[in-house]
């Protein structure tokens, strides 16, 4: 089973447009994230690392500050995330592990274990 590395989830054409008023922003910052997460492989599931999985969503509940990445497992919300940032943001926390902080707007945590179990 391929293992998964990242999940970045981007509010990037929402219906209300609530976190970002210009939708061509969105729309660019989600095309590069594509693009970049198949030019380098990412996907490909037999990447050591794991997969890195990407989703357009309609909202992430901050709605302001736009474009809004949200990424798991770190739990890290970058705002205004554009199709530049979204380049730095693959590289210098996807792959390099380090996170931007002045990008950063909020963090969250999982709370307890959901671990599945097999019964
Ligand atoms: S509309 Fe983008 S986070 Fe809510």
């Amino acid at each position: 089973m391929p293992q998964i590395s990242h999940h970045l989830l981007l509010c990037a054409t929402p219906t209300k447009a609530l976190c970002c008023p210009d939708p061509a922003l969105g729309a660019a910052s989600w095309d590069r994230l594509k693009t970049l997460v198949r030019e380098l492989s990412l996907d490909t599931p037999d990447r050591p690392q794991g997969i890195v999985l990407r989703t357009k969503a309609d909202c992430l509940r901050i709605c302001g500050d736009g474009p809004i990445l949200l990424i798991w497992p770190e739990g890290i919300v970058y705002g205004g995330v554009t199709p530049e940032r979204i380049e730095r943001i693959v590289f210098d926390h996807v792959m390099g592990g380090t996170a931007i902080e002045e990008w950063i707007l909020r963090r969250y945590a999982l709370s307890g274990s959901a671990a599945p179990t097999n019964n």
